[in-house]
């Protein structure tokens, strides 16, 4: 499958059979996840493959969104397989302004600087963790199979399920596996007002 056909397929699938998903299947997403590329090639990143029944349906429940309203993610443990995407602010790079420069290095940590705005230090932990998931999708798509991304989760709760360390922050889950009910494209804008040429529109 081209990247483009990938790219127009995926759709959010929330409802999965439970076909099971092949090693070399799987072996290729995690490939996929393994070359993305990362600020300073840092990889401040791991990554839990969550196949187990019991332990599904714990990540599924931690993955609630609204206290006293049914857990919309119930369909985690219902999914084949679940991968939860963990990153750390302390191995990403960082972006920031020294004496007017600007500088990169690993970590959370800034220089004093008390003229600097709070908002120009970037740390790009996100945004890596962001493109290995996306390969991972893509990946799963041209492999016939649905996904979903979950950010509504509880990361505490999500933590402890998984014993994920304190320093690491658990970004995204992933539910991954074979649905016969395909959903309808969500609408998106037009190019017109996202994209603007040469200056900002
Ligand atoms: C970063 C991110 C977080 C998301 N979090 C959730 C979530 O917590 N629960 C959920 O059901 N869908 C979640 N989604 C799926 C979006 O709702 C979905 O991508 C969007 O509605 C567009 O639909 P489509 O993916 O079918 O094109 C998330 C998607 C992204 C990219």
């Amino acid at each position: 499958m081209e990247v483009i056909e990938a790219i127009r397929t995926r759709r959010s699938v929330r409802q999965f059979t439970d076909k099971a998903i092949p090693d070399d299947v799987l072996d290729r997403l995690l490939e996929a996840l393994r070359l993305a590329p990362t600020g300073g090639n840092a990889q401040p990143f791991k990554f839990i493959v969550v196949r187990d029944t019991e332990t599904k349906a714990r990540l599924a429940a931690a993955c609630h969104y609204k206290p006293g309203m049914p857990n919309g993610h119930a369909f985690i443990a219902q999914a084949p397989l679940a991968i939860v995407a963990c990153g750390s602010n302390d191995a990403a790079i960082s972006r920031f302004y020294q004496d007017g420069d600007v500088a990169l290095a690993p970590g959370q940590w800034v220089p004093p600087n008390p003229e600097r705005r709070p908002d120009e230090h970037l740390n790009l932990m996100q945004v890596d963790v962001a493109i290995a998931v996306d390969h991972l999708v893509l990946q799963a798509t041209a492999e016939g199979l649905g996904t979903c991304w979950v950010a509504g989760l509880h990361e505490g709760e999500v933590k402890e399920v998984l014993s994920v360390p304190e320093n690491m922050r658990v970004v995204v889950v992933i539910s991954i596996g074979y649905t016969d009910k395909w959903p309808e494209a969500r609408p998106r804008k037009p190019l017109e007002e996202i994209v603007s040429y040469d200056k900002y529109v």
